[in-house]
């Protein structure tokens, strides 16, 4: 696991966008898994930035959502479809029909949707780069503490913590969902590259169980530590309860200087 430390939220942004353009230059077709949340919006603002200055292009790329919301209604603007257009695919030009997310016709099974949904990760080739957030639960995607480290696509009954995070983006009348379906762990474990982002005092705790707690369903987020290429992004704050700071850091330039001289590390697949 690479941990980076930066200073802020927008370093954090800047860096996470400059790794997802280092996947579209050696593979300009690449899957990407998306999050939806507060934290990705200023790597997607950035990457909005670069593409409309030419710097890069979305236009071969496939996405899958980690997650959506069950139960709400078709275009309802609290969806995470509608939050992906609103901060990316509408500001991008990665094409409408290459984007999915895990959703639920009206009327449809939603039992059927996480294997379909599966079934069409594996038919793209995978996930070549996937994008994570961490709640303060050490929750990833929406697999809330508990839920099993073979998990795969699926209904996930969201925790009462997760659904109070979350009701800030709801008017107080308005229907909040208690179901989501999230993809599972070993699904985001398939991913070839994962970079997780966590930035605020807040995610201090869970980040110190992803990266140095043990290995256990209660903190799902730790399960990265048994993936080859994760790469962790946090500002000062949410480093805060790391207890290996200085060795981070030290290793970060030491990898740093080995990518200087010898290619960035997408150059190795
Ligand atoms: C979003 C997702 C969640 C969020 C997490 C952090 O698609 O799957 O795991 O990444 O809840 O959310 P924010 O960034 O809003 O703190």
């Amino acid at each position: 696991m690479e941990v980076v430390i930066l200073k802020d939220a927008d370093d954090v942004a800047v860096h996470g966008a400059a790794l997802v353009e280092a996947m579209l230059r050696v593979k300009p077709q690449a899957v990407f898994g998306f999050a939806t949340g507060g934290t990705p919006r200023a790597l997607y603002r950035r990457l909005a930035e670069r593409q409309r200055a030419g710097e890069v292009s979305f236009s071969r790329s496939t996405s899958f959502n980690l997650d959506e919301y069950l139960g709400l209604p078709p275009d309802s603007p609290q969806s995470y479809r509608a939050y992906m257009r609103r901060e990316f695919f509408d500001r991008v030009d990665i094409d409408p029909a290459a984007t999915h997310l895990p959703e639920c016709a009206p009327g449809e099974d939603p039992q059927r949707v996480g294997p379909r949904y599966e079934a069409m990760i594996r038919e793209a080739g995978g996930i070549d780069l996937q994008i994570l957030g961490i709640g303060h639960n050490g929750h990833i995607g929406f697999n809330e503490p508990s839920s099993s480290l073979a998990s795969r696509t699926r209904v996930k009954t969201l925790t009462p913590r997760t659904l109070e995070a979350n009701s800030r983006l709801f008017d107080d009348d308005e229907f909040q969902p208690r179901l989501a379906i999230t993809m599972g762990i070993a699904t985001i474990m398939e991913a070839r590259r994962i970079l997780l982002l966590a930035t605020g005092e807040a995610k201090a705790a869970a980040v110190a169980g992803l990266v140095e707690g043990p290995v256990t369903a209660m903190c799902p987020a730790s399960a990265l530590q048994l993936h080859e290429r994760v790469t962790v992004l946090l500002d000062e704050a949410a480093a805060a309860k790391l207890r290996h700071r200085a060795y981070y850091d030290l290793a970060y330039r030491e990898n740093r200087a080995l990518k200087e001289r010898f290619g960035d590390f997408y150059a190795a697949d």
